[in-house]
């Protein structure tokens, strides 16, 4: 068969691994061959194509980023996107797809599918919220630099007595803040999830500092105040309704001050957790992943996207796993909450 790969959306460390895996399992072992679409559905939309051997998947194990490149390029948002890609598709003699991708992407890939175009899907995303997989890769390796970022907060925090407030992505799910925030001992974290009262976490921060220690808050960018304080934020909302990035952040540190009369800071992490060389539990996940999604195509299995079941990679409908985001559960949150404040 010859198979087209992309990768789509915000990147990730592990989609190397995927494409590797894909690669290393596909061609000497099942006799395919494969090519690489550039920049996600882009690549199919215009035809723009990149050879993908075996060579071209030497070294690439460890690296962070892509090698075909990614967008946030929808075609679904694009008139006649779907046809234009499935007649580039039949003349450049591509018999299946595999998308690489979180919510959008599959999203995508369970529309052509549903058109006649054989697929499988890779789940990707830092932000851990796609439906239908216990964890994507990727994530462990964005909480891991979150919490390094956070541990090296804290010295700084109590040296100078401030409150210090460390903003991480997640504009829909708060899994990153919840497990870099449990994982460096942070003092309150705020999830998009659960809308927050000001005034409780102002509590907390003062509660901290009467122990003599400095709070270390940790707070997903679509983190905000429940209804009632929603005005105090000032309007300063993206075209989604979503507070800027570095804008709730920047937010809480001038909140924390006004009524603490507490120096605050805020760290923005922002794409520094996209970054970078994956973690060994991400470039094995990463690897199964794309080890599955061969073997998927291999068998013909197609409309069905590879997942983590406990420690099994098993493979699930494309619609269960874009039927829904994963959001973090009441009950994970208030495990966190024990050691607020
Ligand atoms: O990949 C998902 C994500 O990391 C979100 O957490 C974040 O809101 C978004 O990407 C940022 O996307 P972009 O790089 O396109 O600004």
């Amino acid at each position: 068969m010859r198979i087209g790969v992309l990768t789509g959306g915000g990147d990730c460390p592990g989609l190397n691994a995927v494409i590797r895996a894909i690669v290393r399992k596909g061609i000497p072992g099942y006799g395919h061959e494969f090519v690489g679409f550039r920049d996600g559905w882009r690549g199919p939309l215009e035809g723009d194509t990149t050879v993908l051997d075996v060579q071209a998947v030497r070294g690439i194990l460890p690296r962070g980023g892509t090698i075909l490149g990614s967008s946030r390029t929808n075609p679904l948002k694009i008139e006649n996107g779907i046809a234009r890609i499935k007649e580039n598709l039949a003349s450049l003699g591509v018999d299946a797809l595999i998308a690489i991708g979180g919510e959008d992407t599959l999203g995508v890939a369970r529309a052509l599918h549903d058109s006649g175009v054989p697929v499988v899907g890779v789940p990707k995303t830092i932000d851990n919220d796609l439906n239908a997989t216990d964890y994507t890769f990727g994530f462990d390796t964005a909480v891991g630099i979150a919490m390094e970022a956070i541990d090296r907060l804290h010295t700084t925090a109590e040296s100078h007595h401030r409150a210090l407030i460390c903003e991480v992505m997640g504009r829909h799910a708060g899994w990153i803040a919840l497990h870099a925030g449990m994982a460096a001992g942070a003092n309150v974290i705020l999830i998009p999830e659960k809308p927050f009262d000001i005034d409780r976490v102002v509590a907390y921060v003062e509660s901290r500092f009467r122990t003599r220690y400095s709070p270390i808050l940790v707070v997903s960018e679509g983190a905000h105040p429940v209804d009632g304080q929603m005005e105090l934020l000032g309007g300063d909302l993206d075209a989604f309704g979503h507070v800027r990035l570095g804008g709730i952040g920047e937010w809480l540190a001038k909140e924390i001050e006004k009524r603490t009369g507490k120096e605050a800071r805020t760290t923005v992490l922002g794409h520094i957790q996209r970054g970078g060389t994956p973690t060994a539990f991400d470039r094995v996940l990463a690897t199964r992943f794309g080890l599955q999604a061969i073997d998927a195509v291999n068998e013909h299995d197609f409309g069905i996207m590879v997942a983590l079941r406990g420690t099994d990679i098993v493979r699930v409908g494309l619609d269960e796993a874009t039927a829904t985001l994963k959001t973090v559960p009441v009950e994970r949150y208030a495990e966190a909450e024990v050691f607020f404040g």
